[in-house]
């Protein structure tokens, strides 16, 4: 059998975080293995993994290009690039003054109900056009790419009219096409009523699958904002009904703020994932787990709105309910652009095991965008996304609490970031 020619390969590999074999999403006591290989070597060709394994193995199973690339780990720890599966990449203005509010006691609900909160980050959004925010968006996926981040989820959901929807799921796929970092645009029109539809409802809820209807060869995924205050349920399920027959995935901000029954709602529409969750009902849990939905939490999320109320990962995990993490980022109830950070607020605040946070933020958020046949883990056949961080043990980036990027960042199979010597 002829080898196969690598155009990259790393060695000096301390910990090697695999996040296994296989395409589907980690889950039970599984989710606490993060496939970790001591002394290996990782190879590509071109874009996709040929080998990954103990360094004493190497040289049997590949042969080196005459132009490969040959990087030193420096016994530093290797993992998947994080895959961040619920953003709100795309944005006008920051919310300081709401941040203000919030600490002195106002509710967040009670902010979006008298106009603020989401409607003036709308207001901020409609004013600003496709090419800023393009340009916004870039700097954005940069300085995630700084941090580990490989792939992203990107919601619409501050333009809330036909036209402005469109603008930024425009600029979201010209990113999309443009940039090291990959992009997954999600329709997200059922976020927040716009303040001219206030006594129509109904008005809007056509709108929105009007947007879904015609943007449907853009997008992945459609999302809704199920909750009191924004839409219920039942809105959602025809929003959903709508994305099933343009033949879109399904993704739900659920029980956030209490028990509506959004994770329920999720298992019964087949969406890939349900987010947040912190208030999810047993029922809701065990509907999940039948249905196979992935949990992606935002732990940051109760952080930034004063709440002390984290979603039940524990029970999530024991009932062999997949969890992700994401950042869920944000102007309003998570300005955060580090996977790194949301790992350490996971292990301290959901107690999750560093090993399944960091599952979380890899290869089961690849699954809850659909992507886990591709990345989130490191596997021959699979994407060569990969961060070398100048530490010797995974634990370190929780410890350090999102403080360490990574030394070398590696996204499909070339180097795109070298920082040059260690900074552990
Ligand atoms: O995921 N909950 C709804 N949407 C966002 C917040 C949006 C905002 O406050 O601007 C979230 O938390
Ligand atoms: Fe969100």
């Amino acid at each position: 059998m002829t080898k196969a020619k690598a155009t990259l390969v790393v060695r000096g590999i301390k910990q090697c975080l695999t996040m296994g074999t296989g395409d589907g999403p980690r889950v039970g006591d599984e989710q606490n293995d993060a496939g970790v290989i001591e002394d290996a070597a990782v190879a590509a060709a071109g874009k996709e993994i040929i080998y990954v394994g103990p360094a004493s193995g190497l040289l049997r199973e590949i042969r080196e290009a005459p132009d490969v690339v040959r990087i030193d780990a420096g016994q530093g720890v290797v993992l998947p690039g994080f895959v961040d599966p619920h953003t709100h990449l795309l944005f006008g203005g920051w919310r300081p003054a709401e941040f203000g509010q919030r600490i002195a006691g106002e509710s967040y609900q009670d902010i979006l109900a008298a106009g603020g909160g989401i409607l003036s980050t709308v207001a901020a959004t409609r004013a600003l056009g496709e090419e800023e925010l393009v340009e916004i968006g870039r700097r954005r996926l940069h300085r995630m790419l700084t941090m580990g981040t490989m792939t992203v989820e990107a919601k619409s959901g501050y333009g809330l009219s036909l036209e402005d929807e469109s603008k930024l799921v425009r600029a979201a796929c010209r990113l999309a096409a443009t940039e090291e970092v990959e992009v997954v645009p999600t329709l997200l029109g059922a976020h927040a009523v716009p303040p001219e539809y206030r006594d129509d409802r109904q008005g809007y809820l056509r709108l929105v699958i009007e947007m879904v209807e015609s943007l449907a060869d853009r997008v992945e995924f459609v999302d809704a904002f199920c909750e009191t205050g924004a839409f219920s349920v039942e809105e959602c399920r025809d929003v959903f009904a709508a994305a099933q027959r343009a033949g879109l995935g399904i993704k739900l901000h659920a029980d956030q703020l209490g028990d509506t029954g959004g994770a329920a709602l999720a298992a019964e529409v087949g969406a890939v994932s349900a987010d947040h969750l912190d208030y999810i009902s047993p029922a809701g849990i065990a509907a999940m787990a039948t249905a196979g939905v992935v949990a992606v939490l935002l732990p940051s999320v109760p952080l930034y709105l004063m709440s002390q109320h984290q979603a039940p990962a524990a029970a999530l995990q024991r009932a062999g309910v997949p969890i992700a993490l994401a950042t869920d980022f944000n102007p309003g109830t998570s300005p955060v652009e580090s996977m790194a950070a949301i790992v350490a607020l996971a292990c301290m605040l959901l107690r999750m095991s560093p090993a399944a946070a960091l599952v979380a933020a890899t290869r089961n958020a690849a699954c809850a965008i659909g992507r886990g046949d591709r990345v989130g883990s490191l596997d021959v056949g699979k994407q060569a996304d990969l961060q070398i961080y100048a530490v010797s043990d995974y634990r370190m980036l929780p410890y350090r609490f999102g403080q360490l990027s990574p030394r070398i960042v590696i996204k499909r199979g070339g180097v795109v970031l070298d920082c040059g010597g260690a900074a552990g």
